[in-house]
């Protein structure tokens, strides 16, 4: 049954129950404050450490149950490694591997921040406590009992943050708090079954960011034929839920100021349609709203740390199935923009969301820049695997500031090519375009330049396709959830970074 972390930062000094954790380098160096905390077990760590052969190497973790004259009932010894420098993402991996090393059954841990050279700064403190928490994270809605072999787990644990700046390091968590949430909230959405999170119910859930300041707006399917968003509205013709576009507005910024805008990826549940997929693994495309996701869980991130930008998410929100009414290969459907499209493969069903959705948000919101967000294509996961997201972008600098939000974050982006020779491929015989490149050649960069003719060249614009990494990525000490919130961080970190005034 869940277990509920809880927060608190304190001075540093020793506790008097639960597990301890505190860091070392390499070599078994301890800061002073913990040096003295662990004074009495010195001896006991030392031997302890020898015949495990642990020095402190990053990562590494030594463990003493009882340890000698200390008042809680573990000692947990985390090592940080040579490294001097300390980044921001290591700080939150230690936080993940701190929270990942708690015994199932403990309610009460204490983890004293501080480095083998120096007290850990109130930011860092903040950010072991984010790690800890993006760690902690499980999706158990829908357990209602426990496994055999699963170990019982008290409903609350409790966890303090030992810190020598407790004012700062409770500032800073104000901020990370609200990223958590954002986290959260992308991977609930994810991991929700589809029967549950179908396009009206998922809108239902991103209107809950009006009680943070958000404007929310939901266009129903009269709406978005008025608008003639015919390319999106073809995808879910088929199913008996009602396709929806979501728009969702931050207004941090000054007054008057073009806004960032994101644009997500919103199929809640993708069989491939007509052009059936294969029934294997054909759950997994529950998570094929995962674009959305990220940009509905960025904008409560946004709000609820008050950022000082302008934002707006426009998500599309439908379900691709085969019914007597569903979309056939050979239709054409003329999109918002005008132009005609050819459907050859119902499969290729997120491209014709984003392109509807994204010339929308163009022409509405004259955006600084655009970024979408898609769980797009299976060939992006050949090219790249679970490591990297892939990244198309029509302007060097939005690419550039991408990968160092990237870098920052741990939610890496590759860059990958567009040229005119593979937007050939995309030519139809009946209509302006086809929906797929026809062979599995480039089939990710075929489908980028699908979205690409839907904006045009003078807007800076990036799309990610996250096929890889939105959900059943790579497990992570920040992540051990199917869906993973992929990209909440990393646009959030392009916004402060650059986009913040
Ligand atoms: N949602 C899928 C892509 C996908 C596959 C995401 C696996 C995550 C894991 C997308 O709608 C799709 O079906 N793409 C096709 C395109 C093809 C028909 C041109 C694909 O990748 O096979
Ligand atoms: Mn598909
Ligand atoms: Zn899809």
């Amino acid at each position: 049954m869940p277990s509920r972390l809880t927060f608190k930062f304190s001075p540093l000094t020793a506790p008097g129950k639960g597990v301890l954790i505190v860091f070392c380098g390499d070599g078994l160096t301890f800061g002073a404050a913990t040096a003295r905390v662990i004074a009495p077990a010195r001896d006991q760590i030392r031997q302890a450490a020898a015949a495990e052969r642990f020095t402190g190497k990053n990562g590494a973790a030594l463990e003493l149950a009882v340890p000698a004259g200390l008042k809680v009932d573990r000692l947990i010894v985390l090592g940080l490694g040579k490294s001097g420098s300390h980044a921001q993402k290591e700080v939150l991996k230690f936080g993940g591997i701190a929270l990942g090393k708690l015994p199932a059954g403990a309610s009460a841990a204490t983890i004293l921040a501080e480095l083998p050279t120096r007290a850990m700064r109130g930011e860092e403190a903040a950010d072991l406590a984010l790690g800890a928490q993006l760690r902690a994270y499980e999706f158990d809605r829908y357990r209602t009992k426990r496994k055999e072999d699963e170990p019982e787990r008290p409903p609350r644990r409790d966890l303090t943050i030992a810190v020598a700046d407790v004012a700062g390091a409770r500032r800073a968590y104000a901020e990370r708090a609200a990223l958590a949430e954002g986290v959260t909230l992308a991977r609930d959405l994810v991991n929700e079954p589809p029967n549950v999170l179908y396009p009206e119910e998922f809108a239902r859930r991103a209107q809950r960011l009006r009680k943070l300041g958000v404007a929310v707006e939901v266009l129903d399917v009269p709406a978005l034929k008025r608008l003639g968003m015919n390319a999106l509205l073809g995808v879910g013709q088929g199913s008996a839920h009602p396709s929806r576009v979501v728009v969702m507005r931050w207004n941090g910024g000054r007054k008057g100021d073009a806004p960032v805008a994101f644009i997500g990826k919103g199929v809640c549940f993708d069989t491939g349609g007509i052009s059936i997929k294969p029934s294997a693994g054909m759950e997994d495309m529950k998570g094929d709203m995962a674009g959305a996701a990220c940009v509905t869980g960025l904008m409560h991130a946004l709000a609820a740390r008050r950022a000082r930008v302008n934002a707006v998410g426009v998500i599309g929100l439908v379900e691709n199935m085969p019914d007597g009414k569903a979309q056939r290969p050979g239709d054409i459907v003329t999109s918002m923009s005008g132009q005609t499209i050819e459907i050859v493969n119902t499969d290729a069903e997120g491209r014709l969301v984003l392109g509807d959705v994204i010339w929308y948000a163009a022409k509405r919101f004259k955006p600084k820049f655009m970024v979408d967000l898609a769980t797009l294509t299976g060939a992006i996961i050949v090219a790249l695997g679970h490591e990297y997201a892939g990244m198309f972008a029509n302007n060097d600098q939005l690419a550039e500031r991408l990968s160092k939000a990237g870098e920052a974050t741990g939610e890496l982006v590759w860059r990958m090519p567009l040229a005119k020779e593979y937007d050939k491929l995309i030519d139809s015989r009946f209509a302006d375009m086809k929906n797929t490149g026809g062979s599995r050649s480039a089939g990710a960069i075929t489908a980028a330049h699908f979205i690409k003719r839907f904006v045009d060249d003078k807007m800076p614009w990036a799309h990610l396709d996250i096929a890889g990494t939105g959900f059943d990525s790579r497990q992570t000490d920040v992540n051990r959830s199917w869906g993973s919130g992929w990209g909440v961080r990393l646009l959030d970190r392009l916004v402060k970074d650059y986009y913040e005034r």
